[in-house]
């Protein structure tokens, strides 16, 4: 592993990504009401809920396609609250939406240097190598089409486009969504090393419950556009009420 990497690792305990009393949400209504959650560096943690509670909301609130209209994010100790989305990339933030928007018209290759070129970071080159040393079945397919690819292969594209930008945060919401389950295996794989290796923190939005705590250890229950609990994500699958109040399964 590069240098490359060992630059951006965080691995400290202090706050990484604070969601402080934020309301947000699209026209009138508010999605996330006086929501409020700390993420320390380092660590992996996952935001479950059901469908429709705000955790996609959420996630675009930190990366700033959608401005609260009340409350303060930080990133580490600088309020980004204002910060565009472009700028929150190039500080660290790196995000995997759902359904994953990989461009299907564009080789895995291109996918991968688009993203390195919107953060505009110059050791591109050593960092696309590390990438494909990650993930090798990129470096196989990297002349194929995008869109060409199974929905496992563009969910490993989708993480391999936000390594490109060395984030300090990456934010991934439900990569296990339409998988099949052999790759959801090793895309849980890929995230814990990404996160033990690289030192980058996950946060993870999830409905999949074993998938979720296969990666993270730490659990965040979302309702009604709120965090309403904090707990060891081990426990959350042992506790047949939670799972039923918070989750509806
Ligand atoms: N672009 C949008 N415009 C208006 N309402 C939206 C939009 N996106 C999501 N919503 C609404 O916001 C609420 C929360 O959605 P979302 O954050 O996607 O929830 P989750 O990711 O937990 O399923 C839902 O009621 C949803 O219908
Ligand atoms: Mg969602």
């Amino acid at each position: 592993m590069s240098e490359f990497w060992t630059r951006t690792s965080v691995g400290e305990f202090p706050p990484m990504l604070q969601v402080e009393n934020v309301t947000a949400g699209y026209g009138a209504g508010a999605v996330l009401t006086d929501l409020t959650l700390t993420v320390n560096g380092g660590d992996r943690v996952a935001i479950l809920g059901r469908n429709g509670v705000g955790k996609t909301t959420l996630l675009r609130c930190m990366i700033g396609e959608i401005s609260p209209r009340t409350g303060v994010i930080k990133l580490g100790d600088r309020d980004i609250t204002r910060e565009p989305a472009h700028r929150r990339a190039r500080m660290g933030i790196a995000y995997v939406p759902q359904g994953r928007d990989i461009f299907p018209g564009l080789s895995v290759m291109d996918n991968l240097k688009v993203a390195a070129y919107g953060v505009r970071h110059k050791a591109w080159a050593d960092v696309l190598t590390d990438v494909l040393d990650e993930f090798p079945i990129l470096r196989q397919k990297a002349k194929l089409a995008g869109g060409g690819l199974s929905g496992g292969q563009q969910q490993i594209l989708a993480l391999g486009r936000a390594l490109m930008t060395q984030p300090k945060v990456l934010l991934l919401d439900e990569p296990s969504e339409g998988i099949q389950p052999s790759i959801v295996d090793q895309i849980a794989d890929h995230v814990r090393r990404i996160n033990e290796l690289r030192g980058i923190t996950v946060v993870l939005v999830e409905q999949n419950l074993e998938f979720a705590t296969n990666i993270a250890e730490h659990a965040y229950l979302m309702d009604k556009g709120q965090i309403v609990r904090e707990l060891p994500a081990k426990d959350v699958l042992t506790d047949r009420d939670l799972q039923h109040e918070y989750l509806g399964v």
